[in-house]
């Protein structure tokens, strides 16, 4: 059997992104809320104020899971919910809400996920300098004791960061989400060091205060390639183009090995430095074995690739070549080949943290849904996934981006990614065709993915 017994089948959400109540029992703002009232920020001045009412509405989401049939749930936490100010007082409120979570989960047998950071720094600790502050390290570690302290006798996984390649990359160099700031090298290499410094403390700090024996992982995402034909020089040319550093001063963040090699082998890479070490912080060599905490699962967030070939290098996409409704491009290839680079680079048990598509989703006079594109979509991508776990990829589990439709960042609610439609005038929700298909392949443990779709 391809999916091994305990392959987790999930989906995955964000805070800011579902949550809404963001002036509600205590929370304060993080700098989402405050980019997201700068003028033309986003798709026509949407926020995350309301989203989809997760807040109030999290136990009848969770009766959604469960009538999806999945076995795990990724969220992530609002740190300025549980400590308003980032660090100092816990907002009791707050962390009750995650604590009814978890029970809820459980008592629905389904496997809480929990990410630290999705982005959301408490705006507090934005103005003390945020990730270019030295003491950041110290703020993340002392959110993830509280965390772990109160969470950690039920919740057995947690992540540290999603996608730190697009909170500094798009947060700080092409400043299109927040804070909206486009910097320069010497500054935002400096904060990667510290992001990676703040996991590794706060990986530390989880061990320390975990109740249980825990699992943690990490959540990036990156540039990723996919060989042309299988010829070896092609498949070489894929994996070494996938662990590039890329040599730009706006797009080097897109790097999958500056933000992953540190953390799992204490080294950066030889190309990186090459390139950037001038900008790293002083005495920043002596951080690598913090940073390389231990870790139980590496977590990526997979959604498209570059096909290359060794003679022709990157090669340009055809003419009316597949894309999603946000323009990202429809590669499958990607949850083959990036799964197998990074397991032959890291040697961990794999979950694909995301994996989706936006689609231009209706409810048709039926009352239905009916997003085949989606269940195409994953179908052609979880059969890839699928063939790297036959040829040995220990892949742990797959989470589908996302549960429902939700605040998709600068997009506002224009970009629907979930597998439930939301009714953002009523908060309506309705579970999508390719929502039912899910659960079909998860009751039947991956094997409806052989079934053609009509
Ligand atoms: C990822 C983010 C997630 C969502 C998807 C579409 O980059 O982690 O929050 O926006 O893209």
């Amino acid at each position: 059997m391809a999916f091994q017994k305990d392959f987790v089948w999930g989906a995955a959400t964000a805070a800011y992104q579902i949550e809404g109540a963001a002036a509600e029992d205590g929370r304060k703002p993080s700098v989402w809320d405050m980019y997201c009232r700068r003028p033309g920020a986003t798709y026509l001045g949407q926020t995350g104020e309301v989203a989809c009412d997760h807040y109030h509405r999290m136990a009848s989401d969770v009766a959604l899971m469960r009538e999806l049939g999945l076995t795990g749930y990724r969220f992530s936490l609002s740190w300025s919910r549980i400590l308003p100010d980032g660090v100092g007082a816990i907002n009791p409120k707050g962390m009750d809400f995650y604590d009814r979570l978890v029970d809820c989960l459980l008592e629905n047998g389904i496997t809480p996920f929990i990410t630290l950071y999705h982005w959301d720094l408490p705006l507090e600790l934005y103005f003390q300098g945020g990730w270019m502050n030295a003491d950041a390290p110290r703020w993340f570690a002392k959110y993830a004791a509280v965390v772990t302290e109160r969470l950690s006798d039920r919740v057995r996984h947690f992540i540290t960061f999603n996608e730190p390649q697009c909170f500094i990359g798009a947060g700080f160099l092409h400043g299109t989400q927040a804070p909206g700031l486009t910097l320069s090298l010497v500054e935002t290499i400096r904060m990667s060091h510290l992001v990676m410094l703040a996991h590794g403390r706060a990986v530390a700090a989880m061990r320390a205060h975990a109740k249980q024996p825990i699992q943690i992982g990490y959540a990036p995402t990156g540039g990723n390639f996919y060989p042309a034909t299988n010829t070896p020089e092609d498949i070489e040319a894929a994996r070494a183009r996938t662990f590039r550093v890329v040599d730009d001063p706006l797009w080097w963040a897109d790097s999958i090995s500056w933000w992953s090699d540190p953390v799992m082998l204490a080294r950066y890479p030889d190309d990186g430095l090459a390139h950037f070490e001038s900008y790293m912080p002083v005495g920043w060599e002596k951080d690598l074995d913090d940073i390389c905490q231990p870790l139980d699962f590496y977590g990526e967030n997979i959604y498209n690739a570059r096909a290359v070939s060794a003679k022709e290098g990157p090669l340009e996409r055809e003419a009316g070549h597949p894309t999603t409704a946000m323009g990202w491009p429809i590669t499958p290839e990607c949850l083959y080949w990036f799964p197998r680079f990074l397991y032959e680079r890291y040697q961990k048990p794999i979950y694909i943290t995301e994996n989706g598509m936006a689609n231009n989703d209706i409810i048709t006079p039926d009352g239905k849904v009916h997003d085949g594109n989606r269940i195409d979509f994953m179908r052609r991508y979880l059969l890839e996934l699928e063939r790297a776990r036959m040829d040995g990829v220990d892949i742990a589990g797959y989470f589908a981006w996302s549960l429902m439709d939700n605040f998709e960042w600068a997009h506002g609610y224009s970009a629907r990614l979930g597998l439930t439609y939301i009714d953002y005038a009523t908060q309506q929700r309705t579970i999508k065709d390719s929502g039912y298909w899910y659960r079909d392949v998860i009751a039947s443990n991956g094997a409806k993915l052989h079934e053609t779709v009509s």
